[in-house]
């Protein structure tokens, strides 16, 4: 614990700490583009967003965030040029195993999430390594949705209960929407209370298509390397504008 915590440490004057999202999560956009605008090759960009990563997962921990969802590369993301999914894959496998340490001294528990056993098997083997590693940590919850897709979640969700139902262990009257979410990537986590997608984009990209079904977006032109402390402290403000309404009508008065 730090005595005399540094103004970056404390959450800004300005949020109210009864009202931050418990979980955020973020698509990470643009990173191609903020190299390509400073003449530099795509893979720069990459490598200045886990940076970027690093630093707003310090902070969601400073700030008392529970959770933080990031999504690192999409099932989609395999029809990008072999040399920069390969230059990706294996970015992901050295960040991992630097950082390992530190997640596992500063509490946070990482999860993956996603259609892992496709991605090679050097980076699994580092993706399991750090899960049990940091598995009873708990100042905050870290999830990186790789080989991920939304669609495919669902589907193997589906796969999965009708696997069940067709041995006889579970009722199609049984199947609701725990039973559902106990199947997909995501199950024990809870869903994201704000959706943060850099670099302008309106879209969601196959990204957590069931689990935001009342997030709040929040959509910024800012590339993602550049996606700081101060960007993430409007993205919260804004957050805490919105009246979540989940269908009801608000109080009046
Ligand atoms: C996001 O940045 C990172 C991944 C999808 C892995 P992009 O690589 O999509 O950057 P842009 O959108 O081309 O600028
Ligand atoms: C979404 O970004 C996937 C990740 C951030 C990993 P993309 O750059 O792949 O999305 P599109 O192609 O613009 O929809
Ligand atoms: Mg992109």
């Amino acid at each position: 614990m730090t005595l005399n915590p540094t103004v970056l440490d404390v959450l800004p004057a300005d949020l109210d700490v009864q009202r931050l999202p418990k979980h955020v999560a973020v698509i990470m956009d643009g990173n191609g583009r903020w190299a390509q605008r400073q003449g530099l090759p795509r893979f720069m960009g990459h490598r200045r967003g886990v940076d970027t990563l690093k630093q707003l997962l310090r902070c969601c921990k400073d700030w008392g965030i529970e959770a933080l969802t990031a999504y690192a590369f999409s099932t989609e993301n395999w029809g990008r040029p072999m040399a920069e999914v390969e230059f990706l894959m294996t970015l992901f496998e050295r960040v991992l195993r630097r950082e390992l340490q530190e997640m596992v001294d500063e509490g946070v528990q990482i999860h993956f999430v996603g259609d892992l056993q496709a991605l090679p098997n050097s980076l699994q083997e580092e993706i399991n390594r750090a899960m049990v590693a940091t598995q009873h940590n708990t100042k905050i919850k870290f999830v990186v949705a790789t080989n991920y897709g939304g669609r495919r979640e669902i589907l193997q969700a589906c796969r999965a209960i009708a696997h069940k139902v067709q041995q006889g262990e579970l009722a199609p009257e049984a199947i609701d929407e725990g039973v559902f979410e106990h199947h997909l990537y995501t199950a024990g986590i809870s869903h994201p209370d704000l959706l943060i997608r850099t670099s302008g984009e309106m879209r969601v990209s196959n990204f957590l298509l069931w689990q935001v079904a009342y997030a709040e977006i929040y959509v910024t032109d800012i590339l993602w390397p550049d996606f700081n402390r101060a960007a993430f402290h409007l993205a919260l403000h804004d957050y805490q504008k919105r009246h979540r309404r989940f269908g009801k009508v608000e109080p009046e008065g």
